[in-house]
């Protein structure tokens, strides 16, 4: 699922595509009828395509019971959200319970919500990053699966620091992935506990 340019929809792809990251995108969701991972999916094959208006919904919740029957008809297991701007239901999460991922830039639990390039910034840390993580009922609070960290540079501005974050992303997130579905992982608390192989 992805409202907008689809950079780390597209790496993920490109991964399946090279054999680094074993998993099989069914079905690309955006709400946004215009955004760029819409064509991006497009032109890489994917075999679903879809946008789906929230307008066309009475609320949040119909809006996600519709997506979430198009993700069951298309026999996803997995739902990736790359970029995805939109706040889950708590009963789209139950429904899928565990098996939604999402990815996040910033070191959460720090700087949660829209803006975490923006927002760690703005505060003045000396390091941030991106994290993968789980979805839960709590706005990017869901266990940790993995993170990566970048430098804060005394020149940087809100877009530079994210586009470096981004660079961080395209490894983290297709490497996660891979991890999830070749390795897999148990819950111990709230520590994602990776199983050896
Ligand atoms: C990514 O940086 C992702 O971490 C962020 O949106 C960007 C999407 O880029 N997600 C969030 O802020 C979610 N709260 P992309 O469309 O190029 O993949």
């Amino acid at each position: 699922m992805a409202s907008g340019r689809g950079s780390n929809l597209k790496v993920i792809l490109a991964a399946a595509k090279a054999g680094n990251c074993p998993v099989d995108t069914r079905l690309v969701i955006s709400d946004k009828a215009t955004a760029p991972a819409l064509q991006t999916a497009r032109d890489e094959g994917v075999a679903q395509v879809l946008h789906i208006n929230p307008k066309d919904y009475a609320d949040r919740a119909s809006f996600d019971a519709a997506c979430g029957d198009a993700i069951e008809q298309a026999g996803c297991h997995w739902i990736v959200l790359a970029g995805y701007m939109r706040i889950l239901s708590a009963e789209f999460v139950q429904r899928f319970a565990g098996r939604i991922i999402n990815i996040h830039p910033a070191l959460l639990p720090a700087f949660p919500g829209a803006d975490g390039a923006g927002d760690a910034l703005n505060y003045g840390v000396k390091v941030s990053g991106c994290t993968v993580h789980l979805v839960d009922e709590v706005l990017d609070g869901g266990p940790i699966l993995a993170q990566a960290v970048v430098p804060v540079l005394d020149d940087d501005t809100r877009d530079s620091l994210h586009a470096r974050i981004q660079s961080a992303e395209h490894t983290l997130y297709p490497e996660t992935l891979r991890r999830m579905v070749e390795d897999g992982f148990h819950i111990e608390g709230r520590r994602v506990i990776w199983n050896q192989v």
